[in-house]
């Protein structure tokens, strides 16, 4: 009767087997079931055993092996699943794709313009979008009572908040505030360009804001004459627009200029033959400009006897509109994610 003792103590080791990693499992494994484990010897004896307890004994073998492998491998389950939750990441894996931003439609042009002109030897010049009043339109021939200063066109900073009292801080309304400040502290030859947001007291509707962005240009040396705008011009709507494109300088007003003009290229839609974008005419107006009035100078500290200069102002957005065809001016400071993804492989 040994083997069936051997077998039933088999049985209570088997129902308490404990370990404490898979190494120790497996070394469980080995003592009971390998083909030199306990219950295989069993097994073994087994051949030895008279018939008439070869069905009792057979069938206490048959359950004591099964017993020990299930509880061998609901062990082996424990680890495997502790395992999987202490798992470090994989970090060979190739990560996920993250999508990259895009540029701004604005700050592309910007960029195409100011690398045009670099190339003819302008450099970047910034000033405060906070500025006072001399900056923007004193220093600029601006008449004391010169519409542009009017509160429907200007902000004005309040000095103390809620007091309403005269004041000469303002938003500037445009960079050629930057270019007073050039002229003040730099002496000709002067060869700047001024890009910068500036804001206008407008509603703001598809084709009106309250802010928007230039860039103004300043070229101030001996000699400086109005051929040099005109060429400096063609240049730059050749290289924005294409090869083709023409230009017209209609005579116009400002207050810092004299002459001054406002420039049209040839409608880069329809080629100057006349579109709806054109409104038929084959021209669209793209910025203004003049020869830097004396006033001006002589105000800045500049000799106006031995110098001159030309001076061209744009507005990002229209020339961005015109590259871009952009209906619509809200588009630009919405942030609308449908908007700004579509500029993403330019
Ligand atoms: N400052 C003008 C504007 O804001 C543009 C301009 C700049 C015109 C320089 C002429 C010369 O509209």
């Amino acid at each position: 009767m040994a083997l069936k003792e051997n077998i039933q103590s088999l049985l209570t080791q088997v129902g308490e087997l404990k370990a404490n990693n898979a190494e120790e499992l497996e070394a469980l494994r080995i003592k009971y079931l390998s083909k030199k484990g306990e219950i295989t010897a069993l097994f073994n004896e087994f051949r030895n055993v008279p018939n008439d307890q070869k069905r009792e004994l057979g069938q206490m073998l048959n359950q004591l092996r099964q017993q020990a492998e299930s509880r061998i491998n609901a062990l082996r389950e424990q680890f495997e699943e502790a395992a999987a939750e202490t798992d470090h990441p994989d970090l060979t894996r190739t990560p996920d794709p993250i999508a990259l931003g895009t540029r701004h439609p604005l700050s592309l042009v910007r960029e195409e313009i100011e690398d045009i002109f670099s190339r003819i030897g302008f450099t970047i010049a910034q000033g405060p979008e906070v500025e006072d009043d001399k900056h923007v339109y004193g220093m600029l021939n601006f008449a004391p009572e010169h519409p542009a200063r009017d509160m429907q066109d200007t902000f004005f900073i309040e000095k103390e908040i809620g007091v309403q009292k005269p004041t000469d801080v303002l938003l500037r309304s445009h960079t050629s505030s930057v270019q007073t400040r050039v002229m003040t502290s730099q002496k000709p030859p002067i060869r700047v360009l001024c890009p910068g947001r500036v804001y206008r007291n407008e509603a703001i509707s598809a084709r009106a804001h309250c802010f928007f962005h230039q860039v103004e240009g300043l070229y101030i040396d001996k000699n400086v004459s109005f051929a040099d705008l005109r060429e400096a011009l063609l240049y730059f709507s050749k290289e924005m627009f294409g090869p083709e494109t023409k230009i017209r300088l209609r005579p116009s007003y400002f207050p810092f200029t004299e002459p001054s003009a406002e420039m049209d290229i040839s409608c880069n839609i329809c080629g100057g033959t006349g579109c709806s974008f054109c409104k038929g005419t084959g021209w669209v107006e793209i910025l203004g400009c003049g020869m830097v009035d004396p006033n001006v100078l002589e105000a800045c500290g500049i000799d106006s006897k031995e110098y001159s200069g030309f001076a061209f102002g744009m507005g990002i957005e229209r020339i961005t509109n015109l590259k871009y065809r952009v209906k619509d001016l809200r588009l630009f400071s919405e942030n609308d994610v449908r908007f700004l993804r579509q500029f993403e492989s330019c």
